[in-house]
């Protein structure tokens, strides 16, 4: 069944439609400005344009999109997401630690209790930050191109004695497909063969042009294991933070993104989930990519149980019917009558495609042996 004209497609992106036609060109599927698209096509579609998008039965879809916005006078002032990329051991995961443990809550509660890869600080001055910590392994490219999707800032770890190196270029390319902003952390100032100013010389080359070379790219030189350097990187991301103005609507039903996600011997599988809008209740019906669920816990980033998390808020969800994948969306539906039937045609669609992927290698495999 035909599910929506191009023209309505390019509306509710906010995108020109010639962009969206050389798009569906792209896709192999030709289509005018007011010819209808199907449902499939237009998921996939959406998906390409960076925006999300839900499907709500087999043929009807495309509610959540950019297009169904929240009210102006919902919205409500959100802490940052912050991304942590760079190349491998540079430091991100110890940059992240010294942040926590200088971190006053945590501070409070007897230091880290467990180590997910999103976690919530907050500074002295009562102002929340939300960090993300991503692998710099080559092999984890994807899961940086959907850390790069969730985030509102990139900061970007730099070792001071390596300089830029292949993941920091990777990192730099998903930050600027993204359109998010770069914040450069140059670590590990400490050692005596530190020398930021290569490292910023070599940003050049990848047009990030640091403040004191003319640009306005924040920079901001540390250690994190002298523990140096922390507050300034701080108030950099609370001042990008500050010209993004970032909003969203706290009272609605939860829509969030899978951070990570596993199967635990103990309580089954859990999602660590990042709230994007709306607030997340004990109880709630989801659906997570093609998995679906009924919270029975939620867990912060100290291990304590919660009633609910609001928006940026990282939480382990305790209650799903199967693993998700990292970068799946959650959202609450009414019903678990929904919420299955969406995850059913989702896991339909994931068979599907990898037969048809299957079927394709077999069909190479023939013509190499002619
Ligand atoms: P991946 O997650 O594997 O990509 O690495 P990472 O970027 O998270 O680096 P990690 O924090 O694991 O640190 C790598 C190594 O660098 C460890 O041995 C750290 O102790 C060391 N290191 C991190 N920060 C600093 C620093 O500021 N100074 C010094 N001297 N060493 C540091
Ligand atoms: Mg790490």
């Amino acid at each position: 069944p035909e599910a929506i004209t191009v023209q309505e497609l390019a509306q509710r992106m906010a995108e020109r439609g010639s962009d969206v036609i050389k798009a569906l060109m792209r896709m192999g599927v030709m289509a005018t400005i007011t010819q209808s698209v199907d449902a499939d096509t237009a998921e996939l579609l959406v998906s390409e344009f960076g925006h999300r998008s839900r499907r709500v039965s087999e043929s009807d879809v495309l509610i959540g999109m950019t297009g169904e916005e929240d009210a102006a006078e919902t919205l409500v002032a959100r802490p940052p997401v912050v991304t942590v990329m760079g190349h491998v051991d540079h430091g991100k995961t110890s940059l992240l630690d010294a942040i926590r443990k200088a971190d006053v809550v945590s501070g409070e509660a007897g230091g880290i209790t467990q180590h997910i890869g999103a976690y919530q600080v907050q500074l002295g001055s009562g102002q929340k930050i939300t960090f993300i910590d991503t692998p710099g392994h080559a092999a984890f490219t994807e899961m940086r191109a959907r850390g790069a999707n969730v985030t509102d800032v990139v900061v970007l770890v730099v070792a001071a004695n390596d300089g830029v190196m292949p993941q920091t270029v990777e990192a730099i390319a998903h930050a600027k497909a993204a359109g998010v902003p770069i914040i450069v952390a140059i670590n590990k100032i400490d050692l005596p063969d530190a020398n930021p100013q290569r490292v910023k010389t070599e940003l050049l080359s990848h047009e990030l042009v640091v403040e004191d070379m003319g640009g306005d790219v924040l920079a901001v030189e540390v250690s994190a294991t002298k523990r140096t350097g922390l507050e300034k990187l701080e108030e950099a991301i609370l001042l990008q933070a500050e010209v993004l103005d970032l909003r969203s609507n706290p009272a609605r039903s939860a829509v969030g993104t899978v951070v990570e996600a596993k199967l635990d011997r103990g309580r089954g599988s859990v999602a660590t989930v990042l709230v994007e809008k709306g607030t997340l209740k004990v109880g709630d019906i989801f659906v997570a990519g093609a998995e679906w669920g009924r919270v029975r816990a939620l867990v912060n980033d100290r291990g304590q149980n919660v009633t609910e998390a609001g928006p940026a808020m990282p939480v382990e969800v305790v209650g799903l019917n199967g693993t998700p994948n990292a970068g799946d969306d959650l959202v609450v539906t009414e019903d678990e009558a929904r919420a299955r039937e969406i995850a059913e045609y989702r896991a339909r669609k994931k068979r599907e495609a990898s037969s048809a992927i299957a079927a394709r290698g077999s069909v190479e495999q023939m013509f190499s042996q002619i």
